[in-house]
């Protein structure tokens, strides 16, 4: 593993004293890449970038960012964030959101005139930059978001569900800010639970569950683990099929059977054996798991709001 730009370990959440939303989790994010931190809803994501960025507090909490322990206050100005349903205020325009992020960063106001340019034309709000945010669609807004949250350069950034309101082309957009964003070796760190766009960016994820991390690791790397061969027949398997598909753990789909295994030669019995039944197979193809098969197959029954049950009265920790 190369340079970390975040090493910590046992953090450990418990919300006034009753909803443990962490439980002692440990965790390493390489610097210059794309980490995806993914889970269902209440499985804890936002109450551990929360904790990285000082606005709570944790129960237990071991571990560095960017070298220094984690609340340490100076390190503030070397991280962006954009939380999770940001709201600004809607009379400010595009511009004005940068300034009041750039005023909290102490960045002197030519600095700040120079980078929001920059910024604007990055995020595609070059145009809209003077208007009120009250004018903007969702998706204008989250791009703000996005933008003050690199308004200091950082050299991490925390995206909680950036593309959340985002239409296709604009979370498109956001991917490829991203992805410039690792290629001048700055630290992605997102939160997200659209598993289909994390695939197309993330290096590395973790899978949070009811504040417990069930898998991480290298993308490719877990979903190459995990691979599937399809084979395809032409007119109906034969009934009595049923005990060797049993055999290889199979299942089926219209035309297909469908046999995990990691190498094809694992499967040539089973060929073998659909052919001395007749069965004429017209194709075979070697398959990875998707993201979503991974994260469904981690966290298998853990519906929406399955995380640690909400208090009454939820105070703000
Ligand atoms: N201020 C709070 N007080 C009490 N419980 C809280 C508080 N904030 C969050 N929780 C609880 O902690 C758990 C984790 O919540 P968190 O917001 O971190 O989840 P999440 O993974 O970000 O979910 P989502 O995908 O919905 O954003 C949930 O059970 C939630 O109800
Ligand atoms: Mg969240």
């Amino acid at each position: 593993m190369g340079e970390l730009a975040l090493d910590i370990s046992k953090v450990r959440k418990v919300y006034s004293g009753k909803v443990e939303a962490l439980r002692g989790i440990s965790l390493q994010v390489e610097k210059g890449r794309v980490f995806g931190l993914l889970g269902p809803n209440g499985a804890g994501k936002s109450t551990l970038v929360k904790i990285l960025t000082t606005i709570i507090r944790p129960t237990h909490c071991e571990g560095e960012m960017l070298g220094k322990p984690i609340g340490h206050k100076p390190t503030l100005g070397r991280i962006g964030y954009l939380p999770e349903h940001a709201r600004f205020p809607d009379y400010l325009s595009g511009v004005q959101v940068l300034e009041f992020a750039a005023g909290l960063c102490g960045i002197s106001p030519r600095k700040c005139a120079q980078r929001s340019a920059e910024l604007m034309e990055l995020v595609g709000m070059t145009d809209w930059q003077h208007k009120p945010l009250k004018t903007y669609s969702k998706g204008m807004k989250q791009r703000i978001g996005v933008a003050q949250a690199l308004v200091n350069d950082p050299e991490i950034v925390f995206l909680d569900e950036p593309t959340d309101g985002v239409d296709p082309a604009g979370r498109r957009d956001i991917r490829l800010l991203m992805e410039r964003l690792r290629g001048e070796n700055r630290t992605v760190f997102v939160n997200s639970h659209l598993l289909g766009e994390l695939e197309l960016i993330c290096d590395d994820v973790a899978i949070l569950s009811q504040g417990a991390i069930k898998m991480e690791g290298n993308l490719k790397e877990l979903t190459g683990k995990q691979t599937e061969f399809r084979i395809k027949y032409e007119g109906e398997l034969p009934a009595d099929m049923e005990p060797i598909l049993k055999t290889h753990r199979c299942r089926r789909e219209p035309g297909l059977v469908i046999a995990p295994a990691l190498l094809a030669k694992e499967v040539m019995p089973l060929l073998d054996a659909l052919r001395s039944k007749g069965v004429v197979i017209s194709g075979l193809e070697r398959r990875s798991l998707t993201l979503e098969e991974l994260f469904l197959g981690v966290v298998g029954d853990d519906r929406p709001g399955a995380g640690p049950p909400p208090l009454k009265g939820r105070s703000k920790a």
